[in-house]
């Protein structure tokens, strides 16, 4: 039992930041990092002596859009930040499985993924992250099935669609599915799902995403793998274009690339497809010219666009993920990775840059938006941002961040325009979006400072720091977005296969159907029920009449 060590919990950073506020949102980072886990939405309880850093622990989980818990319904986090409780029933009798920080981790139990034991405790399974690790768990070359495991663990609605999809029997048995992704550990569950739903499921993922323990482990169980992180670039092509020859009926694609180049070199794989869906805002953005100019050969069901898509992924996820993944390299680095007080710099205030902006703000940043679009502008000063150019914003900016998907948002006129040593990063993801060849081109000299961290020395003597290269912060530096997060994206996804398989779809790009999407908000909402529809308000619903005057008498009625 964890109770029986009764230990008395430490701060990890105890001794390295003074300020109490930085060590609780430190504690918090740490705790997220070693789960791959989601704050917003989430139930949390605090443990231990209300001191400086609890108060400010508590504080973040609600600036972050956590729940504290009130003793009844699931609880999620436990943090101990005093001593451990001797008892833990009051806390497990609430919900089944919180994940429960303590201080020292307890022996016994099994490793589930880096930094996390499962521990049973009153006859619970409980998933135990010790607070006193001062260093990031790092995944190892073997640990790809336990961190597969460890993902669906977290994704109920998946699997619920999954169920639903294998229900579908002879409709799903032996169709053959291409999920062309990030390659991680949620990936990994979304084909391992659909693998177990009946249809036959193949994997592509370029090098620079691909984690290679979970294709291996994907392989341990039977699935065809097109990816491997040390691909050159002429074996990355071979591998998409025999992935594409892999008679696909389903292309589930994230960024476009695989649907676009079936357009251009495998036109017989097109006509095969009996459709597509494509995950992101950036993959969507050529397809829609495509469907304009007539030139997309197959339906594309827009699952980005879902409304359980983007208003969650876009805006919590990537908030969470690319604002924790740029302060957890900056630390590991040695650099002051606080935001307290920092000016950030976001361009672009679509679902992820809001996302962003509020995590920033969240840990105690003061945040400038700036936008092309003049109503996303106007509502970023409705959220209470400041907005302004951004060449005039980044010369005093710490940090500044590109959200957009658009290249050359950071060009090289606006990095010559930054305050010395400003660190810029990446939350869009799409190639060039910090203009880094045309800065070399200029004459940039590059200084690696730590691993996916440099100072870029640009002509006229300035000086700014990128991290990693300027890929996508999330996935490149972090473990993509949380857990419950690709859930959802996920489910949406596997409810795009059933209505791709089910319905009658033209070519052309589609939304989700709104009752699909629904479905998932459902299925994710679980226990909690909502209200519906009455009749009479159908009835008001479905009529047009202006009510502030009188109807016509209808046929029978006596009239004066
Ligand atoms: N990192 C991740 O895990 C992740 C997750 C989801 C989406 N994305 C990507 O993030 C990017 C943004 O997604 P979104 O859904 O917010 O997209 P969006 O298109 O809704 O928003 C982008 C915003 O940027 C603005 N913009 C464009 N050019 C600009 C410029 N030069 N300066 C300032 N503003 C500019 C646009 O007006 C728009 O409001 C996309 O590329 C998307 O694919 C990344």
């Amino acid at each position: 039992m964890i109770a029986a060590r009764n230990s008395r919990c430490t701060h990890p950073y105890a001794g390295r930041v003074s300020n109490p506020r930085d060590q609780a949102l430190q504690l918090l980072r740490r705790f997220a990092a070693a789960t791959n886990l989601l704050v917003a939405g989430r139930t949390f309880a605090l443990h231990g002596i209300a001191d400086d850093v609890n108060a400010q622990l508590e504080r973040a989980f609600l600036a972050l859009g956590a729940r504290r818990w009130l003793g009844s319904g699931s609880l999620d986090y436990l943090f101990c930040t005093g001593d451990a409780p001797a008892d833990f029933g009051p806390w497990l009798t609430g919900g089944p499985r919180p994940l429960v920080v303590v201080g020292d981790m307890p022996d016994g139990g099994v490793q589930a993924r880096p930094g996390v034991r499962l521990i049973i405790v009153d006859g619970y399974d409980v998933a135990v992250v010790s607070s006193s690790v001062t260093e990031p768990p790092v995944p190892s070359a073997t640990d790809g099935a336990d961190r597969i495991r460890w993902a669906r663990r977290f994704m109920p609605v998946s699997r619920a669609l999954s169920q639903e999809l294998a229900a579908l029997g002879p409709f799903i048995q032996g169709v053959r599915v291409g999920i062309s992704m990030v390659l991680e550990p949620k990936t990994a569950v979304l084909a391992l799902l659909l693998a177990e739903a009946g249809a036959e499921t193949i994997v592509f993922a370029h090098p620079d995403e691909t984690d290679n323990a979970v294709a291996d482990a994907l392989r341990a169980e039977g699935l065809v793998v097109f990816a491997d992180s040390s691909a050159t670039r002429a074996e990355h092509r071979a591998y998409a274009l025999d992935f594409l020859d892999s008679e696909l009926d389903l292309l589930l694609d994230d960024g476009s690339a695989l649907i676009r180049l079936a357009h251009l070199e495998r036109p017989e794989a097109v006509e095969r497809l009996r459709g597509a869906a494509e995950e992101t805002t950036s993959g969507l953005r050529p397809l829609r010219t495509m469907h304009e100019q007539g030139s997309l050969r197959l339906p594309v069901v827009a699952v980005n666009d879902a409304r359980s898509k983007t208003q969650f992924d876009n805006l919590y996820g990537t908030g969470q993920s690319c604002v924790f993944a740029i302060l957890d390299l900056l630390e590991r680095s040695g650099h002051n990775d606080s935001l307290i007080g920092k000016s950030v710099v976001i361009a672009g205030f679509g679902p992820v840059g809001e996302g962003v902006a509020r995590h920033c703000a969240a840990l105690g940043a003061r945040v400038t938006i700036a936008e092309t679009d003049a109503v996303r502008a106007l509502r970023a000063t409705f959220e209470g941002y400041e907005v302004a150019q951004l060449i005039t914003a980044v010369a005093s900016a710490d940090l500044v961040i590109s959200a957009t998907g658009i290249a050359d948002t950071i060009s090289l006129t606006t990095l010559l325009a930054c305050a010395p040593e400003a660190v810029i990063a990446v939350a869009g993801g799409v190639p060039q979006e910090i203009a880094i060849d045309d800065a070399v081109a200029a004459g940039a000299i590059r200084e690696t400072l730590a691993p996916k961290l440099e100072r870029f020395h640009l002509p006229g003597g300035g000086t700014v720091r990128i991290l990693d290269d300027g890929g996508c912060i999330n996935i490149t530096a972090g473990e993509g977005n949380p857990i419950e997060i690709m859930d959802l994206s996920f489910a949406v996804q596997l409810a795009a296969v059933r209505t791709l398989l089910e319905r009658e779809w033209s070519v052309g790009l589609h939304p989700l159907p709104a009752d699909v999407d629904n479905r998932v908000a459902a299925a994710a909402l679980g226990a909690t029920t909502i209200d519906t529809v009455t009749d009479s308000q159908r009835e008001f619903l479905a009529d047009w009449y202006p009510t502030r005057f009188d109807r016509p008498a209808t046929e029978g009625t006596p009239t004066e």
